[in-house]
């Protein structure tokens, strides 16, 4: 029996920076940011959008395609937990009006969050094959206003079902996992922002790519030449593309040509939405899946990472008519329908955001009609309505 991923929704907010103004306001050649960096955008989120209200927004993209009494498990990663306690998967079950028996909770481990509940979803599906799971990535990522890390920020979230006999990527057997206790990125608990050593992090990535990907190849005999596209975790599109180029430095001509354009096209979204943390791969492979051809049976290997540090290899084969249970032209529209702040208007925007606002004050969306949004808090209890 093959398990894997059946859908994919897609949610980023209403609005974004352009990086050529933050370039410009920040006293930076703007190809730094555009090259150098690699991002031409990203998604800013206001105070009513958050990894709740981006989880349940992306998975109403497919939920009346599927059997809902049918899922046994909701999964969600983040990084931009809302509670210190309660899981954001509680608030999401309640909206998406899941099954009362339905296992539910939240799991953290910074970037590498989504990759974990898919491993879990995975196992549970293969032990209760007529039930489904959803596996939830949702973050903001905020690093401050004028810090080194500001241009990789961004906001968004995937949304995955993970059944039997998957209709777009079936998960292979087998993964090479690294781990080790470092201190790369952080948000301690008294802090709305990260804490990150942008130039070591760099590194560990790569390292721990290099580690897991070569661990992979020894222990499954699969080559480099045999896979469709290589997927990374991108938290900022140059971070994957400087794995890639090691990835593909000793291939033949062919191999390099498609593992390179394949990678182009995994990052197309990547670029304008910014990182998005726990679903920063997701967001590459649904990239993947809508903006280039693969054949079926193709092989598609995914780097997870998430600071801290953990890193996973691990690949999927492309199901025959894929692309028919993709929403290609509604996420590109989901892009294209942000509007562009100022600088000043960013700023006020996150500054504020990152406050909690005040007790009782309801707060209202600028949203699309059906939109989820976070509305306040009403006697410190958190309220989600739908626009
Ligand atoms: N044109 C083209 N490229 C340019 C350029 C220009 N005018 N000016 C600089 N660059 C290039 C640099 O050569 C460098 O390329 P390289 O990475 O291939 O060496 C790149 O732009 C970035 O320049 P750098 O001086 O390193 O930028 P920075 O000190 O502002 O730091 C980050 C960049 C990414 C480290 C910083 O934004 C950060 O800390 N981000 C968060 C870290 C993160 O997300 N880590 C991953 C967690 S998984």
């Amino acid at each position: 029996m093959q398990v894997g991923i059946d859908q994919i929704g897609f949610y980023t907010p209403n609005k974004y920076v352009d990086m050529v103004d933050l370039a410009h306001a920040r006293n930076e050649d703007p190809n730094k940011f555009l090259i150098g960096i690699g991002q031409n955008k990203m998604s800013v989120a206001d105070q009513t959008q958050d990894a709740v209200s981006m989880g349940i927004n992306a998975t109403l993209r497919y939920l009346d395609q599927i059997a809902r009494e049918r899922v046994g498990l909701l999964i969600v990663g983040t990084e931009s937990s809302v509670d210190q306690s309660k899981s954001a998967s509680l608030f999401i079950k309640s909206a998406l009006a899941l099954p009362a028996n339905v296992r539910t909770f939240e799991v953290k481990e910074a970037c590498f969050g989504m990759t974990a509940g898919i491993m879990i979803a995975r196992d549970y599906v293969r032990l209760h094959p007529h039930h489904s799971a959803i596996v939830i990535g949702s973050d903001i990522a905020r690093y401050g206003v004028n810090t080194g890390g500001e241009v990789t920020q961004g906001a968004g979230s995937i949304s995955m079902l993970i059944k039997a006999d998957p209709q777009i990527l079936a998960i292979n057997n087998g993964h090479s996992s690294h781990s080790e206790d470092i201190n790369d990125f952080w948000r301690p608990n008294d802090s709305a922002v990260a804490v990150v050593d942008g130039k070591y992090s760099k590194n560990v990535y790569l390292d721990f790519f290099k580690q897991t990907f070569t661990a992979y190849r020894k222990q499954t005999g699969i080559k480099t030449s045999d896979f469709t596209a290589l997927l990374y975790h991108l938290p900022f599109v140059k971070m994957g593309f400087k794995a890639n180029e090691w990835a593909i430095t000793a291939q033949d001509e062919k191999t390099k040509k498609h593992l390179t354009e394949n990678f182009t096209a995994a990052a197309r979204y990547g670029k304008e939405v910014g990182n998005i943390y726990t679903a920063s791969l997701y967001l590459s492979l649904l990239s993947l899946l809508e903006n280039a051809k693969l054949p079926a049976n193709a092989k598609i290997g995914l780097f997870s990472y998430g600071s801290g540090a953990m890193g996973e290899f691990y690949s999927g084969q492309i199901v025959k008519g894929y692309e028919k249970n993709l929403h290609t032209n509604a996420d590109q529209k989901m892009i294209a329908r942000r509007q562009k702040l100022t600088i000043p208007e960013y700023e006020k925007i996150f500054n504020q955001a990152l406050e909690s606002p005040q007790d009782n004050l309801e707060l209202q969306s600028d949203e699309q009609t059906g939109t989820w949004y976070f509305a306040g808090t009403k006697n410190r209890i958190r309220q989600y309505f739908q626009k």
